[in-house]
């Protein structure tokens, strides 16, 4: 196989055949450690731009509806070298924890891309998290410092957080508690002059949490090396070239908004827009026709609720600039690729990967027919297959466990924290995701779901045990058990089945003070939208709820083997 160039005209895969044999190393020329041995992000991904002959290319536009900001990539090495100087008079160092907790704005990505300079792991949370999510991830990494929005200090129990040494404000000065400074003021006085702090290959890039079936969310480690991947898909299946003005609507308090928001555009210098503010088709259809967005990324929620607010919407503008739209997060529904041809002439490319695969592993490139429904290949350099549970390798057709042969650049890492959790993913040479497929006679992979109790709502994924918990705290619960229900738009919905401890009536307003109760605790997302009161709950003899069967009910389904389930 040969992985070509981008001609003009062509895109960076012409002639990929679906095989594996790309070698990476062939991708590390790129990068500084070629010539000195040592590396850093935010250098890679603005710096050498700034450096070359991008200095004036627009590198980030951000657009929220009514404030515009544009910014050259000499712009943004000027202001990272100054959000990198805060940090570092502020006594961070190389593999100190930072979290990030604001909503999009400029000042985001110039703090994130600030803290990769000096050399930080950042942990980026989604603006929508409360406390109780807050304190979970800033304890668990032990993190040394936040910088945060005044709106949101609220929900950081800063007396609890004993690691956390300082708290940054990004836009007013309060003056509530002696760990808290304003940015602002640091950021204006600071030098915008900064030599990056050298790393190494394998030292820490960033920590997002994420939830899986059981436990409090797990902090999934990358490292500096998954650039090479975050390049090459960038341009392998984004396609990005030259010209090209990208647009990924993932915040980056999730791994898309961070792999495919930040690092995979500024790594092959593309002009990359940023939109804040809300989901309204009106709004989204307006940012592709006013920056005339030339590739796009978003998720099957989205897509299906811009199908969902008709075609008229979208025939309102100009939409004509699109060439290359892709889909990530939860499945693409044929349905929804149709209605992308009608609305705006793009055929929607799926894109299959994981928090903890750091980036796209199985996807559908321009080079190749996408069969709608399907996830599409590995990308080269990868190896996909369906395992049983023993480890071997399934033949076409046949559901099972889908698997990646290990290791390949973007993999996590670590578990912060938690090695044998770490362990616990890997089984003969393979990283196991926890996705059901198959793999049709032409080697495309069909997702079939989670063999786990994950929930994927709205692309986000949400671990029941962590509503589950929540729900418990509340004084008129005994008991929760939460499952995932079909839903047409969001993929899934939170359905959590309760029984109520003594004197407690099942009403209406019950069910509305729980869901605020979870909306204010961990976040609006993770709220169940249905409640449903039960005297009693299905549980194992030793006490574990037993989700399955709550699906069964929901779903009128036959619930299986019942022997381990309390009388
Ligand atoms: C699901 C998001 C079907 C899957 C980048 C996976 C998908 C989980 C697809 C990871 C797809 C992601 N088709 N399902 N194209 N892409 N998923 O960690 O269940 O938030 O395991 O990463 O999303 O979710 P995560």
């Amino acid at each position: 196989m040969k992985v070509l160039k981008a001609l003009p005209g062509k895109h960076w895969l012409s002639e990929y055949d679906g095989s594996d044999s790309y070698d990476w190393k062939e991708a590390e020329h790129y990068f500084s450690w070629a010539t000195t041995g040592k590396v850093n992000m935010a250098y890679e991904a603005i710096d050498r731009h700034a450096e070359g002959e991008r200095a004036n290319k627009k590198a980030l536009i951000y657009f929220d509806g009514t404030t515009e900001q544009t910014f050259t990539y000499a712009d943004m090495k000027r202001l990272t070298n100054k959000a990198a100087n805060v940090l570092k008079d502020a006594g961070i160092q190389a593999g100190d924890r930072i979290f990030i907790f604001m909503p999009r704005s400029p000042e985001l990505y110039f703090a994130l891309l600030g803290a990769l300079k000096v050399g930080a792991i950042v942990g980026p949370l989604f603006e929508a998290f409360m406390e109780q999510a807050v304190r979970d991830r800033l304890l668990d990494s032990e993190a040394k410092m936040l910088i945060t929005t005044k709106a949101l200090l609220p929900r950081v129990p800063v007396d609890e957080l004993t690691s956390l040494e300082q708290i940054f404000l990004v836009d007013e000065e309060i003056k509530t508690n002696e760990k808290i400074s304003d940015f602002r003021v640091a950021f204006e006085q600071a030098s915008d002059v900064f030599e990056p702090v050298w790393l190494d290959r394998e030292d820490g890039l960033i920590l997002h949490y994420t939830s899986g079936s059981t436990g409090k969310p797990k902090g999934v480690l990358h490292v500096q090396n998954a650039m090479i991947q975050h390049m090459m898909t960038g341009r392998w299946v984004l396609d990005l070239q030259e010209e090209d003005v990208y647009w990924c609507t993932a915040d980056p308090g999730w791994v898309t908004g961070t792999s495919y928001g930040i690092f995979a555009p500024f790594l092959n210098g593309a002009t990359n827009v940023v939109v804040g503010g809300r989901f309204n088709p009106d709004f989204w259809y307006s940012v592709i026709e006013k920056y005339k967005v030339t590739v796009w990324y978003s998720a099957p929620t989205a897509f299906r609720m811009l199908m969902g607010a008709g075609a008229e919407i979208a025939n309102t503008h100009d939409l004509s600039s699109l060439r290359h739209v892709l889909s990530v997060g939860e499945p693409l529904n044929p349905e929804v690729i149709r209605w992308g041809k009608e609305a705006f002439d793009q055929r929607i490319h799926d894109t299959w990967w994981m928090t903890e695969t750091g980036a796209m592993m199985i996807c559908n490139y321009k080079s190749m027919d996408i069969k709608p429904g399907s996830m599409g290949k590995p990308i080269p350099g990868t190896q996909a297959a369906i395992v049983d549970d023993q480890g071997n390798e399934l033949p076409p057709f046949r559901m099972g466990n889908l698997a990646l042969k290990t290791p390949w650049p973007s993999m996590m890492r670590q578990i912060w924290n938690n090695p044998q959790k770490y362990d616990s993913y890997f089984f003969k040479g393979w990283y196991v995701s926890g996705d059901s497929a198959y793999m049709d006679d032409e080697g495309y992979f069909w997702f079939q779901g989670r063999v786990d109790d994950v929930i994927m709502t709205a692309g986000e994924r949400v671990g029941p045990f962590e509503v589950e918990s929540r729900l418990v705290e509340h004084p008129a619960v005994a008991e929760a058990g939460v499952i995932g229900k079909p839903d047409p738009v969001r993929g899934e919905i939170i359905k959590a089945f309760i029984s109520l401890r003594d004197g407690y009536e099942p009403t209406e307003e019950l069910k509305q003070e729980i869901q605020k109760f979870v909306k204010e605790g961990l976040a609006a997302h993770a709220a169940p939208r249905e409640i449903d009161f039960r005297d009693k709950l299905p549980k194992t003899r030793s006490g574990k709820i037993m989700r399955r069967v709550l699906k069964a009910w929901e779903l009128n389904l036959e619930a299986g083997d019942l022997s381990t389930m309390e009388d």
